[in-house]
């Protein structure tokens, strides 16, 4: 097929589904959390197997913090366990692990350990793993607005110069690529504020396998759908 898209660069994952793979198993939600961590470390490996350069995963957004103090105390907790199961796979394969989000929310020895992982990591070229971390899409957009209404107002910057590269400049991590293809799990299809900006002309798979059953063959499903697909960006 002439048209067929190759490899997707960037896949940007919203993980869903652990709570209600806990609750159809009678386990508490954060077993269905635990269990979601090992599938992140199995789609690491499948997205390496598969030549995908950027991996995003949407782990924890802005309006989780809604949820019961334990659950949170929970995940910061598995967070922090799995930057420690993980950092040697981290080196072993030169990835680079970055955060995207609102940092200051993050409890401190969360912050802390992903610091440590971000710094020991930062000089990998092989591929990046992003971790979105209390992070919302129109947080990120509001946070480059004001930069800019800052920059403008400190004479920086012209107000007529403002266009989507000068917003863009401004978003959380600016010098990685938009997400070719954004993934959810466990049958819901919404954005739910991922990636609003970065999502424009980002394609779309939709699978209601739930994140901790999610494997190496339903991430490959996700990339044979993709190179399916005819990418026109609005040309013809
Ligand atoms: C959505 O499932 C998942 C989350 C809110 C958290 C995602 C976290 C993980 C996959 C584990 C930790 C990740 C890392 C990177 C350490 P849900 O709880 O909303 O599921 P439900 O809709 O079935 O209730």
């Amino acid at each position: 097929m002439p048209d067929a898209n190759p490899t997707p660069r960037h896949v940007a994952i919203i993980m869903d589904g652990n709570g209600r793979w806990a609750k159809a198993r009678g386990l508490p939600r954060l077993e269905g959390h635990k269990a979601g961590a090992e599938t992140v470390r199995r789609v690491m490996r499948a997205a390496k197997k598969f030549g995908v350069e950027y991996l995003t995963l949407y782990a924890f957004s802005v309006e989780n913090w809604s949820r019961p103090p334990a659950e949170i105390r929970g995940l910061m907790r598995l967070l922090r366990f799995f930057l420690k199961r993980n950092e040697k796979e981290f080196h072993d394969n030169k990835v680079r692990m970055r955060v995207m989000g609102r940092r200051s929310d993050l409890p401190a020895s969360a912050d802390k350990a992903l610091a440590e992982v971000e710094a020991a990591t930062a000089h990998y070229t092989e591929g990046q793993l992003i971790l979105c971390l209390s992070y919302g899409g129109r947080t990120e957009i509001a946070a480059a607005a004001r930069a800019l209404a800052e920059d403008a107002a400190a004479g920086r910057l012209d107000p007529a110069a403002i266009d989507e590269k000068a917003l863009a400049s401004r978003l959380y991590l600016p010098d990685v690529p938009d997400p070719d293809l954004i993934v959810r799990t466990s049958g819901e299809e919404r954005l739910s504020n991922f990636l609003l900006w970065q999502a424009a002309y980002a394609e779309f798979h939709f699978t209601p396998v739930a994140w901790p059953d999610f494997g190496e063959d339903d991430f490959r499903a996700a990339l044979d759908a993709y190179a399916r697909r005819h990418r026109r960006y609005g040309g013809l």
